[in-house]
């Protein structure tokens, strides 16, 4: 039996991502902060003939996540995949441009794109190490690369989980585990200016796939729509 965790699992990417493993016959873990809403995406799943189950937990709650990620493990037999994409928008700190950030703009963004992601991982990596195979995939958004100074806060935290991912890859080099990073520079769904570039969740969601089965040996892919 095979499960992925998502985390940050929402009805955009999120669900896209768990259709897209769902049916080829993944087990589905799906972790956000709201139970209500997750049950809804359970529901949706089991509509559509996908195991989902859903563990309610907050990134910025590192014990929580890391429980979260056991339990799932525990129910579905391990997690094969770990994917981490929660999104806040444009999260619950100031927007600030690179002069105007304080530190405590940034430091609430790494707690919650990078420290998340850490120890999301190393909830799962053990067991991927012992089985000598698993995938590790980080999402972030354009600024991750192409940073913009309308939002500093957010590009420098996504920046430093780009790094720390790319890094992962080449450390787990011929550990038969893939860690990659996906930069997505596009609005999904509806963009909100006129020309700004989108794409479909259901499109992005195949990138995850093909880092999974088929081009294990790219540290990262950017999308741009
Ligand atoms: N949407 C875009 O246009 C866009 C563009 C470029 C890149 N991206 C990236 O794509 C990824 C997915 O974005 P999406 O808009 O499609 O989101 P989504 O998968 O539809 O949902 C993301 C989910 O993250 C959860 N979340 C927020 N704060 C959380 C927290 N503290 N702990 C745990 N979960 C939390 C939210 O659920 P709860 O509120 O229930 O926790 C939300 O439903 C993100 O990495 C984002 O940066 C998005």
């Amino acid at each position: 039996m095979t499960s992925i965790a998502i985390v940050g699992a929402g009805p955009q990417l999120g669900l896209a991502i768990a259709r897209t493993f769902g049916s080829q016959g993944y087990d589905i873990a799906l972790i956000s902060r709201n139970r209500t809403k997750l049950d809804d995406l359970v529901g949706t799943l089991t509509a559509e003939g996908i195991t989902a189950a859903a563990f309610p937990a907050d990134v910025l709650d590192r014990d929580a996540l890391t429980q979260a990620l056991k339990d799932a493990a525990a129910q579905f037999g391990g997690i094969d995949v770990l994917e981490y994409s929660p999104s806040a928008g444009l999260g619950t700190s100031a927007v600030t441009t690179p002069a105007g950030t304080e530190p405590a703009h940034v430091q609430h963004e790494i707690e919650f794109h990078l420290y998340g992601a850490i120890a999301a991982t190393k909830a799962v990596l053990p067991a991927m190490r012992e089985a000598g195979t698993g995938t590790l995939l980080f999402t972030t958004s354009a600024g991750s690369v192409n940073p913009q100074p309308s939002t500093a806060h957010i590009s420098t935290a996504m920046a430093a989980l780009r790094n720390w991912t790319i890094n992962l890859h080449k450390e787990l080099a011929d550990t038969g585990i893939q860690a990659a990073h996906i930069g997505l520079d596009a609005t999904i769904g509806t963009p909100t200016f006129y020309g700004q570039p989108r794409a479909t969740a259901d499109q992005l969601s195949l990138l995850y796939w093909d880092l999974h089965i088929t081009n294990r040996d790219q540290a990262e892919r950017i999308f741009r729509g």
